[in-house]
């Protein structure tokens, strides 16, 4: 470990500080979470950043503080509202997590979202990052809040040759940022080497005659900045291919199904929808018994209108889209609804089913 931070010997970190921090003053994007330092909007969108663009963020980061403008209002808001406040942003577990979590200040710590280590660190889907971003931000606790960006960045000041897709590697960057952060502006700090990855050191092409910091950066020095960080390919994405139907009653609703309560999606709605295992095409007959088979669902598949396809980090969704109609009669209940097309806003869908229900549309514009 020592090692791989012998570089921060060759930093003057006085001088770097103030270098970053100015630069960082000066030049910062206002954004909607730097307008104040409630530690719950900072918790929000901390949680947002995580796998979503900053631009992406800031129109549901707006709405989310309207509809739940504090912690009591989010811990007693229903779950199918937050879920709908999310729709769209993807990785849901993010804000079921953050809901619970909600819930529980509130209960514990009286609405006031904790400010040490310890405690911040057990609520749910608060991990060393977002811990490091809160207590630093809100509170000017100095705590690192390393995440990819960070690591981009760092690696090439301080020349890091670890591989960033080991977990393990984040410790030795959260051991630089301890010993490089500073104990006046923590959250400047951390803010800055942020938007320094965002805004400069990028990942494929830094900006290194702007950068603030390139006078202490060894990447730069030894000419490797574009070499670093080193990171390690996953594996690749795993195919599925579904059908999906849209099936109407005679009063033109739609039938939607709750997705279970664990696992990927976890309580968005969807319209029906069946794994196809089999390598080679199947007939409609066939995708008919697999919907019979899983959800005990009689029905009729009529036209196939097409195919979409959608992309996670771990999975390619190949999905082929059927019209219907039913067999026999369907009992609503809490996982299975008819709803109109109105009715349908209501309700969360991940963004596949909105390409799904853009599909349909087009088609019937024929
Ligand atoms: N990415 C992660 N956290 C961020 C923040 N607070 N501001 C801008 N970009 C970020």
């Amino acid at each position: 470990m020592v090692n791989e931070l012998k570089n921060i010997e060759k930093i003057s970190i006085e001088n770097f500080q103030d270098d970053l921090i100015s630069w960082f003053k000066a030049e910062q994007r206002e954004l909607p979470w730097r307008k104040d330092q409630d530690p719950y909007k900072v918790w929000v969108s901390e949680i947002m950043l995580q796998q979503t663009r900053v631009d992406t963020v800031i129109p549901y980061f707006n709405r989310f503080i309207e509809w739940f403008p504090t912690i009591n209002d989010l811990a007693n808001a229903n779950d199918e509202k937050v879920l709908k406040a999310w729709e769209g942003l993807g990785y849901y577990s993010r804000v079921r997590n953050l809901h619970s979590a909600v819930k529980e200040v509130n209960e514990k710590y009286n609405g006031k979202v904790p400010n040490t280590p310890k405690e911040i660190s057990t609520l749910k889907g608060v991990g060393p990052y977002t811990a490091g971003a809160i207590l630093s931000i809100a509170y000017g606790v100095p705590e690192p809040a390393v995440d990819g960006n960070v690591m981009r960045v760092l690696s090439r000041i301080l020349s890091i040759w670890e591989d960033i897709a080991k977990p393990s590697t984040r410790k030795v960057f959260e051991i630089a940022v301890r010993q490089l952060i500073s104990h006046d502006e923590p959250s400047e700090f951390n803010q800055a080497l942020m938007e320094l990855g965002a805004l400069i050191c990028t990942p494929t092409s830094p900006s290194c005659l702007l950068c603030p910091v390139r006078d202490h950066c060894q990447g730069f020095h030894e000419g490797v900045e574009k070499d670093l960080p080193v990171k390690s390919k996953k594996n690749s994405q795993r195919a599925v291919d579904l059908a999906a139907v849209i099936i109407k009653d005679n009063s033109g609703r739609f039938l939607i199904h709750k997705r279970p309560e664990n696992g990927l999606l976890a309580n968005l709605w969807e319209f029906p929808n069946v794994e196809m295992h089999q390598p080679f095409v199947l007939e409609r007959t066939q995708i008919a018994d697999l919907f019979h088979e899983s959800f005990d669902l009689e029905i009729k598949l009529e036209k196939g209108i097409g195919q979409i396809e959608h992309i996670f980090s771990h999975l390619i969704w190949n999905i082929r889209v059927y019209t219907g109609t039913i067999r026999s009669a369907i009992q609503e209940s809490g996982e299975w609804k008819f709803v109109t097309l109105a009715e349908m806003d209501e309700y969360a869908f991940p963004v596949s089913y909105h390409k799904i229900i853009k599909l349909y549309h087009d088609y019937n514009k024929k």
